[in-house]
């Protein structure tokens, strides 16, 4: 297929998130969009995909002015759309999810399941996308759910495939995989529109890189172009890809963690006796590919999880079975992996969400009533510092873009006193330009003498951030490293090999 997009502007009242942009992407083309968060790259997707429609600007298809009413138009039309947050309902199985919305019937209102689970077959199969139809999307790995939402997008025989920031959540290899994917289909013919923010992959995959800032295309560069050249291009201004830190100079343990034994929702150990020390002014960073518990260990230490054995203590306070609130109480942050399930209340404001933890704490309330004053300057105060992108502090935070709402909940975490921060995949989503600021802030509050304890599936954040880098597979400690080890041995350690058997 081959798309133009012509001057299409978008606003959502006052504010212009699209601003005449003009794109061509050519039939066997990966034409990538590079922006910062909330620079306005899922709102034009929306648009091309019917969920959102222009004010102006025409679509063109195959030279053919087209409207595209909804997204049910687009996919007749040959475009699929994997979204930037997950659209799968994770009790169905992934039959179900291909077909949603467009089961094939044998008769009036009989889904015809055997006709879909076929279907499903062939498309895996012709475009190397295995999966089993039958299992239950909740049970599958994030890296398989994108897998299906990739399948979903191709089993209208799309011609045109959006993907939308579809490595956030992937680990290396399965990126690797999905970059294959995305060459193939191109091979075939397919166009890819390609959205995400680590530099890295738009120079491996992209023929084609548009850029866009604060709604307007500024310009178009070359997968050749140095990461550095991409960055500034995108932020207007030069971007510090490491972040400098002053020497380590540790205090005592803030936090231990001994033996601990958590589940899973499947009742498998998935920390099977992890001990870990953090000490005061120290950054410990977790490396490990995904799905090795690491995500459990972060949901028991903030009480969102069920402790079986071990213990957790926080400045000499066993926290070991505490409610969310008690950890939080004892002077725990924390940043947890799914923004949108256990970071915020999406129907609530970008002021509310700022308060989250402390709604009750002077000064955001005094004698049980609200002090209004008070949440709304928190609020004006760090939404300039962070730079998170919203037209008002009133606005709903579903209607940020998804990189700004992971900055609230790091600015909210980082901008209230903590006595430990607990941080999983921190920068997730975010782009270049936040993450240098993100970063600088968590080795100031090292500075100022706090710990933590970082998760990061980016091996690039973890040797930056680390003071100490631990190393976790199948739900232990593999080892305990610094940050000077190279990359080959953390990547061991985090296949398993032992520490003890590597000879550096
Ligand atoms: N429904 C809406 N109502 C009001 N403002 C909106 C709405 N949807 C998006 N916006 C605003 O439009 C801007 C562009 O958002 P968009 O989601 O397109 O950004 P993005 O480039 O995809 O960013 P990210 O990299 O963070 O995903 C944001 O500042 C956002 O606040
Ligand atoms: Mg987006």
């Amino acid at each position: 297929m081959r798309l133009e997009l012509r001057g299409i502007t978008k606003r959502f009242g006052s504010f212009t998130a699209n601003d005449q942009i003009s794109i061509t992407v050519e039939p066997g083309q990966i034409h990538s969009l590079l922006g910062e968060n909330g620079a306005g790259k899922s709102t034009l997707m929306n648009v091309l995909f019917g969920l959102l429609h222009p004010d102006e600007g025409e679509i063109l298809i195959d030279g053919v002015p087209t409207k595209i009413a909804n997204s049910g138009e687009a996919v007749r039309r040959g475009i699929g759309m994997v979204h930037q947050h997950f659209m799968l309902v994770p009790v169905f199985s992934v039959a179900e999810n291909v077909v949603l919305g467009f089961e094939p019937t044998k008769s009036l209102n009989r889904v015809d399941y055997q006709r879909a689970t076929d279907d499903i077959r062939r498309v895996s199969k012709e475009f190397n996308l295995e999966v089993d139809p039958d299992a239950i999307v909740e049970n599958l790995p994030v890296g398989l759910q994108q897998r299906v939402e990739i399948l979903k997008a191709l089993s209208h025989d799309a011609e045109l495939l959006i993907l939308d920031e579809p490595t956030a959540v992937l680990t290396p290899q399965e990126i690797d995989a999905l970059m294959d994917i995305m060459r193939s289909l191109a091979a075939a013919g397919k166009s890819i529109l390609f959205i995400t923010h680590k530099l890295k992959e738009v120079k491996a995959v992209a023929d084609v890189i548009t850029i866009i800032r604060q709604g307007r295309v500024v310009g178009t560069a070359q997968p050749t172009d140095s990461e550095g050249d991409l960055a500034s291009m995108m932020v207007g201004r030069d971007v510090e890809l490491t972040v400098e830190k002053s020497p380590f100079s540790p205090g005592n343990d803030v936090f231990e963690i001994c033996d601990l034994v958590v589940r899973d929702d499947r009742g498998f150990a998935a920390v099977n006796g992890v001990s870990l020390n953090v000490r005061a002014g120290e950054i410990m960073a977790l490396a490990g590919v995904q799905g090795n518990g690491q995500t459990e260990l972060v949901e028991a230490i903030a009480g969102m999880r069920p402790v079986e054995s071990g213990s957790i203590t926080l400045n000499g306070h066993d926290i070991t079975r505490a409610t969310p609130r008690e950890a939080l109480d004892a002077g725990l942050g924390h940043i947890p992996e799914d923004r949108q399930r256990d970071g915020l209340v999406m129907s609530m404001s970008v002021a509310d969400n700022l308060v989250l933890n402390t709604p009750r704490r002077a000064p955001f309330a005094r004698r049980g009533s609200r002090n209004l004053a008070a949440v709304n300057a928190n609020a004006e105060k760090i939404v300039k510092e962070f730079d998170i992108r919203t037209t008002s502090i009133q606005e709903l935070v579903s209607s940020l873009s998804g990189g700004n709402q992971q900055k609230v909940i790091v600015a909210r975490e980082l901008s209230r006193p903590l006595e430990f921060l607990v941080a999983s995949q921190p920068t997730r989503g975010l782009d270049v330009g936040s993450i240098e600021y993100v970063h600088r802030q968590m080795v100031n509050h090292r500075n100022q003498g706090n710990g933590a304890l970082i998760v990061s599936s980016e091996l690039d954040e973890v040797l930056a951030l680390g003071d100490r880098i631990a190393v976790m597979y199948a739900g232990k400690i593999s080892g305990i490293v610094d940050p000077s080890t190279s990359r080959e041995t953390i990547g061991l350690l985090m296949t398993g090999t032992s520490a003890a058997s590597i000879n550096d």
